[in-house]
């Protein structure tokens, strides 16, 4: 029997330490084999993950002995969390810990979009300095569209606020007195308006059934063909298809990438477009966001293995159940 089962890349001192307690079993690369994780998974009490592993209903159940999965990160849309519930498996997360990298990321993308900033720097560094060439927009006095008005779509709109951009929102789940929303002075609208009204939109929804495919070629159409598209959240909300033709007729000024649909991606034409900045699912990996990241869910793994309750379930109970 082991305690903790690790199937990806999750190190740090706070690893280290639950080591010194605990049967520890370092897989970084068991998540690319779904017969050997279902293998693994058999002996273990917690399975400790990132995005990457798919913690079916399958991998659940083939873990009899499974009390918790640990999730090194916010989204759970790589986790069935119905079974989990069902066979009373705590799912420990993340929930901000790698908010203010996320928010911090999309910035970066917004100014070295509007700002040409990665061109620049090639052009520069092959020997150029031409300047005419790399003419860009301020982001002062534009329309930002967020669409996921959650804690990082909030965190987004504040800096956004301080760089004098005006905010649109969009988030069927919030309503218009919302508190940030408020602070944030922004309006929230229709999904279409938002689309039609913004300089700069960028994605903040979750991944789930409800934001596959959000982004589609109808609601690319609707955007200026000056607008920059900016997504950080995850990969299936846009039809990536339908990105690239639009990119390639004009309809919108480009893209920032840090997601995509599978991770790692295959090849693509928007590895070739000029307007495109690419970037390998990096918002939460700062070494601050990382810190609080395994501090945390290391932190809960060793509570549910001392028999306590986690402080940051996604489940609605905090202790195992049915399980010893
Ligand atoms: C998250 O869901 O926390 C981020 O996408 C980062 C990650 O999954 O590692």
């Amino acid at each position: 029997m082991i305690d903790i089962l690790i199937s990806e890349n999750i190190s740090g001192a706070f690893v280290d330490a639950l080591s010194t307690r605990f049967q520890v079993s370092r897989q970084p690369k068991l998540w690319e084999d779904q017969a050997a994780l279902l293998k693994a998974v058999e002996t273990a009490r917690v399975l400790l993950v990132r995005n990457n592993t798919q913690v079916t209903s399958e991998v659940l159940r083939a873990g009899k002995n499974l009390i918790a999965v640990g999730r090194a990160g916010v989204g759970l849309d790589n986790i069935d969390m119905e079974s989990a519930s069902e066979l009373g498996i705590v799912v420990t997360f993340t929930p901000d810990q790698n908010s203010i990298s996320a928010a911090e990321l999309t910035m970066g993308l917004m100014l070295a979009l509007t700002r040409g900033i990665p061109r620049a720097t090639a052009d520069t560094s092959a020997g150029g300095w031409n300047r005419q060439q790399f003419v860009g927009t301020e982001l002062y006095g534009k329309t930002l569209g967020i669409i996921g008005a959650g804690k990082i779509g909030f965190l987004v709109g504040a800096r956004a606020r301080a760089f004098g951009m005006n905010i649109l929102a969009y988030d069927p789940f919030v309503s218009a007195d919302n508190v940030m929303l408020t602070e944030l002075r922004a309006e929230l609208v229709e999904l279409d308006d938002l689309l039609s009204r913004s300089d700069v939109v960028s994605c903040h929804v979750p991944g789930s059934p409800k934001t596959d495919g959000l982004i589609n070629r109808e609601r690319l159409s609707k955007m200026k063909p000056t607008a920059y598209f900016v997504n950080t959240a995850r990969g299936q909300v846009v039809v990536e298809e339908d990105l690239i033709d639009a990119l390639k007729a004009g309809k919108i000024a480009g893209a920032a990438l840090d997601v995509r649909a599978p991770e790692p991606p295959k090849d693509s034409p928007l590895n070739r477009m000029p307007n495109v900045i690419l970037t390998p699912h990096i918002a939460a990996f700062t070494k601050e966001a990382q810190n609080r990241v395994t501090r945390a869910v290391c932190g809960d793994i060793a509570r549910l293995l001392d028999g306590k309750p986690a402080t940051n379930a996604a489940t609605r109970f905090r202790a195992p159940r049915n399980r010893a």
